[in-house]
């Protein structure tokens, strides 16, 4: 049975990228699949946070996963540290995993940056956590933007050595070869990789330190329309075909969006915006991301207004992970050969 895992680090600064690439994605996909959301609080600590702000950041991505419309009644919504199998699972995943496979991560190199030797184990070994947090669910499809591809192969390559190291155990205790599934990238919508507004080529992140450069799902809708306004464009007005926006990065991204945001594809948004004034174009997706972004930031502020309530949420999916984790758990055990 398909069952679907994504994870979202409590970071701050939540952005129009997370929200296409990953949350509304998300939403999309609960009535076709169960599904378990999870605010991945141990990866978050593997740069350095300051404790209060993290409690805040947790409440925050989980009132942004309900504002925006995922229901933790019908799936499950929680953060990653209530439930202790991502670690365990990380850990024997440590020892399939190779470090040759480590090195190639690129996300590393970037986030490292040039003091290496400085950088945390918990940074270097954050895929791996990872592939724990998919595969001790033995999830199947994991939505995500396009910057976690690499990482999601790398997940798969743990499933697969792990059913190949101990294929005669997992065989002796009864479970098909496939004790883990290989999990598939959902990758999916017209904008999985949503740039910086000031610059085509860098994508918008939550650690930019120009605000104008993201879109953050706490804005205003004057911020937005203003941060949309001052977006970097080229003199250019907009093609009316897609390969058109070959070499303008910061039109495709600006149509991407408008495309993720409607719900239709770029070539439709290009068919009704084409050959116009890049300003027209820009004062309709202005209007279309407060008409999407401010009933969601305006949930959010709500239900942070009770932290109880967000806290209820986080321990009732953590209890529901957390069996689901311990079955997993207690069988990997068994197939490595750990008594209980
Ligand atoms: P993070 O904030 O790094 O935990 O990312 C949470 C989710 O948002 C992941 O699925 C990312 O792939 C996705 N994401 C982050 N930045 C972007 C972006 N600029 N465009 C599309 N998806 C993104
Ligand atoms: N690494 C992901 C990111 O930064 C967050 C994440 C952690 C995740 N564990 C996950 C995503 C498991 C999908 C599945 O965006």
């Amino acid at each position: 049975k398909p069952l679907v895992f994504s994870g979202v680090q409590p970071t701050g600064n939540l952005h129009l990228g997370n929200y296409l690439g990953a949350i509304q994605r998300f939403v999309a996909l609960q009535d076709s699949h169960d599904c378990i959301y999870c605010v991945v609080d141990l990866h978050a600590i593997t740069l350095p946070q300051d404790p209060v702000e993290l409690v805040r950041t947790t409440r925050e991505v989980t009132a942004a996963f309900i504002a925006a419309g995922v229901d933790p009644t019908k799936h499950i919504v929680f953060n990653q540290s209530r439930v202790s199998g991502h670690a365990e699972l990380a850990w024997i995943f440590n020892c399939v995993a190779r470090l040759g496979w480590l090195n190639r991560m690129t996300q590393f190199k970037e986030k490292a940056g040039k003091d290496r030797e400085n950088a945390s184990i918990g940074l270097y070994d954050y895929p791996v956590l990872m592939a724990a947090d998919i595969l001790v669910y033995r999830a199947t499809h994991v939505p995500v933007g396009e910057d976690q591809k690499q990482h999601l192969e790398l997940a798969r390559d743990i499933a697969q050595k792990f059913n190949l190291d101990f294929g005669p155990s997992i065989a002796a205790h009864g479970h098909t070869d496939h004790f883990f599934p290989l999990p598939e990238p959902l990758i999916q919508g017209a904008a999985t990789r949503v740039m910086s507004l000031r610059e085509g080529s860098k994508k918008m992140s939550k650690s930019d330190p120009s605000d104008n450069s993201r879109i953050n799902l706490t804005d205003d809708a004057d911020a937005i329309a203003l941060k949309i306004r001052r977006a970097k464009t080229d003199p250019d007005a907009l093609p009316s075909e897609i390969e058109g926006l070959e070499g303008r990065p910061e039109a495709a991204n600006l149509v991407g969006i408008f495309a993720a945001l409607a719900g239709r594809t770029k070539a439709d948004v290009l068919g009704q915006y084409g050959g116009g004034q890049f300003s027209q174009f820009k004062t309709a997706l202005a209007d279309l991301a407060v008409e999407k972004l401010s009933p969601i930031a305006a949930e959010m502020k709500r239900l942070q207004a009770d932290p109880g309530h967000i806290d209820a949420v986080l321990k009732d999916g953590g209890e529901r992970a957390g069996t689901l984790a311990a079955e997993t758990i207690a069988a990997v055990k068994d197939i490595v050969g750990l008594l209980r």
